[in-house]
């Protein structure tokens, strides 16, 4: 059973309001570099490395002032009216020489089959009755890049699954964050893919457009994994549309024990070198004027033209060629002598 289902099934249950409908859609890779300008604004070579999509005004400063869809000339992601930006830390491979190698990754299979990704993942925006839109200015972060402690991550809203398939397309498992995921990320020789799901708060306190940890302005609801979010408190009632990030990183050729660390470490590691307790997304809003509004309220869904809400989707060869050089220039790719913290990256 697709998850969709099960998550459409988990909708109705939990809200009769539930229209049904959300927003899926791919997003290749921008850049990836050491760069942050939510929680190190102003910083080249941030403390760990970033895999980055959305529109090019990415910027190591990003005024909340500023009209991202104006100051954007392309997007790597499917809407052309979404200019937003997405990120993440980036996936290592550590070998038992202790060398480092970034973990390439793509989007994943769902309602929709296989979406086209150049890197990059793919991006959900789950409503479930009467949703808010993120206001221009507005920015969050989901998770702790510091955190090593499992326990302290809700499994339901940030998980990874050992994906036994080698193509994404062919579903493995139920809804997202369920059933066998895991906090911390899967060491096993079946998986072929590591799927990594991020799924941010859905209540706002309707006043803040951030907070001084990037956090403090959004709560989650009372609902669990990606069912819209549920109930909001009456400290955050402002209910946001459910923001969902899927990657998949792709193990398959670092899947041979032989390879890896003989200590019995876990050879998969973000890049702030720890491991799934620490993985985290961070969110700017993009969208040209009320787009994201009107497409959640005419129920615009997956990734198809909505001209109730204006989008248009951009064919895939348009999308993938949104690319920017890096601004904090160092080797990402290939084996490195060290992972990239203070120090610049060192080829191996
Ligand atoms: C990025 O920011 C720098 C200054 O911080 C500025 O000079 C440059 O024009 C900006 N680039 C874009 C694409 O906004
Ligand atoms: C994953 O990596 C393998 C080995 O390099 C490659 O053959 C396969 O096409 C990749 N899968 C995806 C979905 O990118």
């Amino acid at each position: 059973m697709q998850w969709a289902t099960l998550a459409a099934a988990a909708l109705f249950a939990q809200n009769v309001a539930a229209q049904g409908s959300m927003l899926r859609f791919a997003c290749s890779q921008l850049v990836v570099e050491r760069v942050d300008p939510l929680v190190n604004p102003g910083m080249k070579f941030t403390p760990h490395l970033h895999q980055i999509v959305g529109g090019n005004a990415f910027n190591i400063t990003m005024d909340p002032e500023a009209d991202l869809f104006a100051k954007s000339s392309c997007t790597s992601c499917s809407f052309k009216q979404d200019t937003s930006n997405y990120w993440t830390a980036v996936m290592f491979f550590k070998n038992k020489a202790g060398q480092y190698k970034r973990v390439p990754q793509t989007g994943n299979g769902g309602p929709q089959g296989k979406l086209f990704n150049d890197g990059g993942l793919d991006i959900y925006y789950i409503p479930s009755g009467k949703t808010t839109a993120f206001k221009k200015g507005f920015r969050m972060l989901a998770g702790a890049a510091g955190n090593t402690d499992s326990s302290k991550v809700k499994l339901s809203n940030i998980c990874h699954r050992c994906w036994t398939s080698p193509n994404e397309g062919t579903f493995v498992g139920g809804a997202p964050c369920s059933g066998t995921d895991t906090v911390a990320i899967p060491a096993d020789t079946k998986c072929k893919m590591i799927r990594q799901t991020i799924i941010f708060p859905t209540c706002w306190d309707g006043k803040n457009l951030d907070s001084p940890n990037h956090q403090d302005h959004v709560a989650y609801g009372q609902g669990s994994g990606a069912n819209g979010g549920g109930a909001c408190p009456s400290t955050h009632p402002v209910k946001l549309p459910q923001i969902m990030y899927e990657l998949m990183w792709n193990v398959t050729d670092m899947s041979n024990k032989a390879d890896w660390p003989t200590d019995g470490s876990n050879p998969f590691v973000y890049s702030m070198n720890i491991g799934g307790s620490a993985a985290h997304g961070d969110y700017v809003f993009g969208w040209k004027d009320n787009s994201l509004q009107l497409a959640m309220d005419n129920n615009c869904n997956l990734n198809g033209d909505c001209p109730k809400a204006g989008l248009t989707k951009q064919a895939d060869s348009v999308y993938s060629a949104c690319k920017k050089p890096q601004q904090a220039v160092e080797s990402v790719d290939g084996w490195l002598k060290a992972m990239p913290l203070g120090e610049m990256a060192i080829k191996a």
